[in-house]
């Protein structure tokens, strides 16, 4: 196992010589002087994918922004205590939190992109039923760029809504889920066979992740005939993807926003965001407060298959990797200091995810208290989502949650005579380090208590403090 781990570190970074869970947790992240260091490039994490296919071409287990891995049988590891048999025991639950699978991007430059994205390989299905009788025509979403529209010179032309799942991210949906039930289904046995009243499938109302949840549950029920219903709640009250408004949060974030450590940060990137705006064009201030526009433009290209951008009037100068590196470092620095590394995220997770972290945690009480219908509930949601979960939990380095990235929370069922119920939360399939220690098998009380301090006793007053 060791050799094979090192044999596998040499393949991915022989530089910075890291295993694949190394690539998930950078130890300097919390210092600005990690966007800055050339050197450390992608620190082992990987940007680049085929578009047509969801061959996973990294090692197994490495950070990779486009595929990111989940729990797999190849590598997945008995819990210690159950392995060893000090305790016997099986798996009584499962909570599965997923950013959806990769796709175009949200953000187009303002003068519009030189190279179109097409999506004529996906069918992109939406239609609405009554629930008996007529069977409606299973209608489509197919996208064109008609020629005579003006406004498209100045956008993208091609075959895609942005964003939308691209080929590479259904495929990839339907391997992670075929690889869920592999290891879930037939060598657990947690998931039924075919879908019952013990499952949960709970998505946000985005189309991009239903898009997800139909790739992820053809892999799970492979011969599964029916339709599936996907819970959600009303977009303007949503509890995942910022639905529900909270008044609070904006003032809370400015706050967060304007430390001195916030600011250092935009100091020494400075140079960079002016040169990127200069080859862009993209220099207001929703693309040079943060690094959230850059990143999702150039991740959706690379993670699909296409190049970085060039400029418009100057097609020699274009955006380089080396440029695109200190983005994707920014990005990884500015997520860990929203959910880890700032003086108010005890209260910002609380508005952002707080009644979501409540829904899930009345998944565990209920297995607690011994009441559960449920066995497995799926959550198709956004990297938004995931981000302050992983905070939560108190994850030591938070890099971005990339497209398909996972947090699996198991509940295990054992004789122990001081702990019934065990807990382990696995982030894209290895047990999650964290401040409270690595998630690996703790009494279900203690996993319950670390989220807890995280769902506000009640939230509409804290958004209208
Ligand atoms: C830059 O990163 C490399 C690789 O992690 C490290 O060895 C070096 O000390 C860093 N340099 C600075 C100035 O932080
Ligand atoms: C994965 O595939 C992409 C696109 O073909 C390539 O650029 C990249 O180097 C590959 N990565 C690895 C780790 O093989
Ligand atoms: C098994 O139990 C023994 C005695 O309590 C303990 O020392 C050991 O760490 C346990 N092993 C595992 C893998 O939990
Ligand atoms: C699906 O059907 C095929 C063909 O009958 C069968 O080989 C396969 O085992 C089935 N898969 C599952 C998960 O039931
Ligand atoms: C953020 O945290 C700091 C330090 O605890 C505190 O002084 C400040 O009032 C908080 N800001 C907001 C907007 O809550
Ligand atoms: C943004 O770019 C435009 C066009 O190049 C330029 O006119 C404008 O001055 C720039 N604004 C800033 C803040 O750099
Ligand atoms: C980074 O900051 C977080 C929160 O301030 C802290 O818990 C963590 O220990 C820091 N990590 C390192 C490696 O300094
Ligand atoms: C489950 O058990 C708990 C504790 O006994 C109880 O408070 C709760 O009402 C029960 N829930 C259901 C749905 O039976």
């Amino acid at each position: 196992m060791l050799s094979l781990a090192l044999g596998v570190a040499a393949l991915v970074s022989p530089a910075l010589a890291l295993t694949p869970i190394e690539t998930f947790y950078p130890p300097t992240l919390n210092d600005t002087a990690y966007i800055s260091n050339a050197s450390i490039g992608t620190y082992g994490g990987v940007y680049t994918a085929q578009t047509r296919t969801s061959v996973y071409n990294a090692s197994y287990g490495v950070y990779d922004y486009c595929t990111m891995p989940h729990p797999r049988t190849q590598e997945y590891q008995m819990p210690a205590a159950i392995a060893s048999g000090n305790v016997t025991g099986k798996l009584k639950f499962l909570e599965y939190v997923q950013r959806h699978q990769r796709r175009t991007p949200y953000n187009i430059f303002p003068y519009g992109e030189t190279a179109p994205y097409e999506c004529d390989n996906v069918l992109a299905y939406l239609y609405a039923a009554p629930q008996s009788g007529v069977a409606p025509v299973p209608v489509y979403g197919k996208t064109y760029t008609d020629p005579t529209n003006p406004f498209v010179a100045s956008y993208i032309p091609g075959t895609c809504q942005y964003p939308q799942l691209t080929v590479g991210g259904v495929l990839d949906g339907v391997q992670h889920g075929k690889d869920l039930w592999a290891l879930y289904g037939e060598k657990l046995g947690l998931i039924p066979k075919t879908p019952d009243n013990s499952i949960w499938l709970r998505s946000s109302e985005s189309p991009l992740t239903q898009q997800s949840a139909g790739g992820v549950l053809r892999g799970i029920w492979a011969n599964y005939t029916g339709s599936l219903p996907l819970m959600q709640q009303t977009t303007s009250v949503d509890t995942v993807n910022a639905g529900f408004s909270c008044n609070a949060k904006s003032a809370l974030l400015s706050a967060i926003e304007s430390t001195d450590l916030w600011n250092e940060h935009l100091t020494v990137t400075a140079s960079l965001v002016q040169t990127l705006g200069d080859i862009t064009g993209a220099n207001t201030s929703s693309w040079t407060n943060t690094f959230d526009h850059f990143s999702d433009n150039f991740q959706a290209r690379l993670c699909n298959g296409y190049a970085l951008p060039c400029s418009e009037t100057d097609p020699t100068s274009c955006v380089t990797m080396a440029q695109a590196e200190e983005v994707f470092r920014a990005g990884d620095w500015e997520w860990n200091y929203w959910w880890r590394n700032n003086a108010n995220v005890t209260e910002y997770i609380q508005m952002v995810e707080g009644p979501f972290i409540g829904e899930i945690l009345a998944h565990f009480e209920a297995v607690l208290a011994g009441n559960s219908t449920l066995k497995y509930s799926h959550d198709f949601v956004h990297d938004g989502d995931v981000g302050p979960i992983l905070g939560a939990l108190g994850i030591t380095q938070l890099r971005w949650p990339a497209m398909g990235s996972n947090v699996a929370f198991e509940i295990w069922e054992t004789n122990d005579a001081t702990n019934k119920f065990y807990a382990r939360a696995l982030l894209s399939g290895q047990p999650v380090e964290t401040i409270h220690g690595v998630l690996d098998w703790v009494p279900l009380t203690k996993l319950i208590s670390i989220l807890k301090p995280f769902v506000p006793s009640d939230i509409v007053a804290l958004c209208n403090n």
